[in-house]
């Protein structure tokens, strides 16, 4: 355990503001120096969305995970974030941990990982509440399970709250014996039985191997279906699919608690592009809202934000619907209010081989593409001499994003299938080094993070390999996080 001065972060916390720096975002949230990584805490409570995530103040490794907290009430204006919880004692030295947020009685509660190792790196794990105090740090409460059920490794953490007919449960990500990722449940007791938490064995699934290790799992409620998200670690990169280190996904269908048997359907990926993990919802007024890490665990080394003493950045909110047991995403409503006046070039081009447009170098495109005779469809966004690209094959169905295009930072190749008949849709959110991009109306998504030599705004250029028919959509230039 590192000790970490809290009045000195909170200090250089104050320097920090207004971010500054080449590839700092303007609307995605990020710290102006150290690591962050997962979302955690996420709660609406008291009128206000309540946000928490990893962060390592004390540098750019996965180490010293404490956790900041910041709130909004509506996507738009956050308090400035700052220092919550850290690593103090013997259940958590080696880390407070990923974990979840909820309401009681009026208070933000959440409940946590505590990570300790001993000298020979042996870890115990446990899980523990606390409670968000009003000057935003989280003091921390009662251990309510300690250490791993029986048949699991110490790979038991990210405890993820929910409730069903009045009780309430949490899901952990655990890894068994066998070394295969799971699922686990446990439910609260009654006061009048102790108020415990009791295990209720694993959600049995039709994934009985896939991967070693299923990290920060949710449980959500939707009105046609239940749906398990996880990260399972350790899947064999296919075609199409699974082509990060880690990945993001979910099973839609019902949970019987009784049985813990979950009926389902196959694995889907959240997202497509290269930085993307760790994503949490949380449920108010019927809405189910998404926050995602943009970034992909062990692979700091490409991330060259790193030599300016940060790294990584959260997605945008995302609302989540489930049509037809399938999750599709789209930006929340309310970042319409970062839209200035809708930009003088709405794209309108008919019959064009191409179509070319500055943009703002905060902004959001949507674009329709009707793609009469074109089999191939190009969009790409250049900076300078540097473009990422995307590039579908209609035929094939396949779209492939490209970032190979990039001097600085990871590159490579993702590519996913996506149907699209005659119509392409992309709605592009571009900030200056986190892109998200949302197809087909959220059908599919896809996060990365690029970081361009030269600080210019992008040009965007569509392009088919014989005439489109139609092009059209608009381009906004977004304001920053206020
Ligand atoms: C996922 C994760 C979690 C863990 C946290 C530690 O990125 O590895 O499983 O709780 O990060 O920072």
């Amino acid at each position: 355990m590192r000790c970490i001065d809290k009045n000195q972060i909170e200090e250089k916390l104050q320097q920090g503001y207004p971010l500054s720096g080449r590839w700092h975002n303007g609307f995605h949230l990020e710290m102006p120096f150290g690591l962050i990584n997962d979302p955690n805490g996420l709660v609406f409570a008291n009128g206000q969305y309540h946000i928490f995530f990893q962060w390592n103040p004390l540098g750019c490794e996965h180490k010293n995970k404490c956790w900041a907290y910041t709130k909004t009430e509506d996507f738009v204006h956050y308090s400035r974030p700052r220092l919550a919880m850290q690593p103090t004692d013997a259940h958590d030295k080696d880390g407070c941990y990923s974990g979840c947020g909820f309401e009681e009685e009026g208070c933000v509660r959440v409940l946590y990982t505590c990570n300790a190792k001993d000298e020979a790196g042996v870890r115990t794990p446990a899980q523990r509440l606390g409670t968000l105090l009003a000057d935003g740090t989280v003091r921390k409460d009662e251990i309510i399970v300690p250490g791993e059920a029986a048949g699991y490794t110490a790979h038991f953490r990210d405890p993820y709250v929910f409730v069903r007919d009045g009780r309430r449960y949490f899901v952990l990500g655990a890894q068994n014996e066998a070394l295969q990722g799971r699922a686990v449940v446990y439910g609260e007791m009654a006061a009048d039985n102790g108020g415990n938490w009791e295990f209720m064995g694993e959600i049995k699934t039709m994934y009985p191997d896939f991967g070693y290790m299923w990290e920060c799992p949710n449980l959500l409620q939707f009105a046609d279906g239940d749906v398990l998200m996880f990260c399972p670690q350790g899947l064999t990169a296919e075609a199409y699919a699974y082509q990060n280190r880690y990945q993001s996904g979910y099973v839609s269908g019902r949970l019987n608690l009784d049985s813990m048997v979950m009926e389902h359907g196959a694995f889907c990926e959240l997202d497509r592009g290269f930085d993307f993990y760790a994503p949490q919802v949380l449920e108010a007024d019927g809405r189910h809202i998404m926050l995602g890490w943009m970034g992909m665990p062990e692979e700091e080394a490409f991330y060259p934000s790193a030599e300016d003493g940060w790294l990584y950045s959260l997605t945008v909110p995302r609302e989540l619907t489930l049509q037809d047991g399938v999750i599709y995403q789209q930006p929340v409503a309310e970042l319409l209010a970062l839209r200035k006046q809708k930009s003088e070039q709405q794209v309108m081009a008919i019959s064009a081989y191409e179509y070319q447009s500055l943009l703002p170098e905060l902004c959001e495109a949507k674009l329709t593409i009707q793609m009469g005779a074109a089999e191939h469809v190009k969009l790409m966004l250049v900076y300078g001499e540097e473009r990422l690209m995307f590039c579908y094959d209609r035929l094939r169905q396949v779209m492939t994003i490209d970032r190979n295009g990039m001097k600085l930072g990871a590159r490579g190749v993702r590519s996913f299938m996506l149907s699209a008949g005659n119509v392409l849709n992309f709605q592009l959110l571009v900030d200056k080094s986190a892109v998200e991009v949302f197809f087909q109306d959220g059908r599919e998504a896809a996060s990365m993070l690029i970081f361009p030599e030269t600080e210019t705004a992008p040009q965007l250029i569509v392009q088919g390999d014989s005439s489109l028919s139609k092009i059209e959509g608009s381009i906004w230039e977004l304001s920053s996080y206020k």
